[in-house]
């Protein structure tokens, strides 16, 4: 959801999930604090403490999540991979280069950078990325767009299947779906260059170089796909020839009317142009369709993350265009149930 709060998305995606999630320590070296806080943190103490002041601090400011947001940050600056196990460091002092890194990091979310940001990674299902802004951060909900196609692929009776993702961002979608499965090999292309590089980092680090390919490349307006670089992958890839059994994409798809409404995490930090999908939201998905009609083998799919208005128009395009040979298939729900991912199939 983008319209949430970055943090208020990850709590909905439950408890149990932030858990679940590991925590490694990286440095912070995007931040730059423009205040110093002395108020609240002039001497270093305790964890419990440190978690109690700092979270009244956020809450007074008007931060989301205040207490979440203090414990991934303690959490990152202990080093202890789950914020649950401050529980176990309640009474642990911190050093005081502790100290000044955590007071510089609570000024970044003070200033409203999202946690993910600030720790420098997130998990998504069960991989880890590194996350740098303005690259857009993996929502929760996208993992439920994974296990879709997950489910398809796993259902399917190919021995190898050929995964397109459009708008790769840092890698969640590619990489989620090719650690899962290594039946799989992925295309991820992006039109930001930035993006496929934080995208070929997160693989390197997975170990999927092998399975996933990273392709700055654009589709554009009249459904084809304009290649700017093969970052990776064979140099004869040709995005306008090549099919595939599953196209995936978490395209923008926010109506820029609706922009100025969202959380200043969004609106400050995050690359505004990885969310506006235009007047009707329909900017990217539409061509998407398109190119989708072209890139599918018979019997491949379309799997799409859309706003709750998009699935009843991308039915309407697959009656109105026959000629694509492209079947609505089915609209899933979101944990907010909201409609929120298509499928789509291309008959034969
Ligand atoms: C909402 S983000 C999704 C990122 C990632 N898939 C995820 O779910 O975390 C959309 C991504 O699509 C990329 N994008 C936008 N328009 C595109 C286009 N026409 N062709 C290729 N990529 C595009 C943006 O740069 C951005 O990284």
């Amino acid at each position: 959801m983008l319209t949430r709060s970055i943090l208020s998305a990850r709590t909905f995606a439950g408890i149990v999930n932030i858990e679940a999630r590991l925590y490694r320590t990286k440095s912070i070296t995007f931040c730059r604090p423009t205040r110093r806080l002395y108020t609240v943190n002039a001497q270093c103490s305790n964890v419990g403490e440190i978690i109690k002041q700092w979270s009244q601090r956020f809450e007074n400011e008007g931060v989301p999540e205040p207490v979440e947001s203090i414990e991934y940050i303690v959490a990152h600056v202990l080093g202890i991979k789950k914020p649950v196990n401050l529980t176990f460091a309640k009474h642990e002092e911190l050093t005081l280069d502790q100290c000044n890194k955590l007071e510089t990091l609570c000024e970044c979310r003070l200033s409203r950078m999202p946690v993910q940001y600030i720790i420098g990674e997130w998990d998504f299902r069960d991989i880890t990325l590194k996350l740098v802004p303005p690259i857009f951060i993996p929502r929760p909900e996208t993992e439920i767009l994974v296990d879709f196609v997950l489910k398809r692929i796993g259902a399917s009776q190919n021995s190898r299947q050929e995964v397109l993702e459009v708008g790769c961002g840092s890698g969640a979608i590619s990489l989620a779906i090719a650690h899962a499965n290594k039946t799989v090999n992925c295309v991820a292309i992006d039109t930001n260059r930035q993006a496929c590089e934080l995208c070929m980092e997160n693989r390197d680090a997975l170990d999927l170089k092998n399975q996933v390919h990273i392709v700055h490349a654009t589709v554009t307006d009249n459904g084809t796909v304009q290649l700017s670089d093969i970052l990776s992958g064979s140099e004869n890839l040709d995005l306008n020839s090549k099919t595939f059994d599953f196209i995936v994409s978490n395209p923008p798809y926010i109506c820029t009317h609706q922009i100025p409404a969202l959380e200043p995490e969004i609106k400050i930090y995050e690359d505004l142009r990885a969310i506006n999908g235009g007047d009707d939201g329909l900017k990217v998905i539409k061509p998407l369709l398109k190119y989708a009609a072209a890139a599918l083998k018979p019997g491949g799919r379309l799997f799409l993350e859309v706003d709750a208005s998009h699935p009843e128009y991308i039915k309407f395009f697959t009656e109105k265009y026959p000629n694509f040979k492209l079947q609505y298939e089915h609209t899933y729900k979101d944990f907010c149930n909201f409609h929120r991912f298509v499928e789509v199939l291309k008959i034969a």
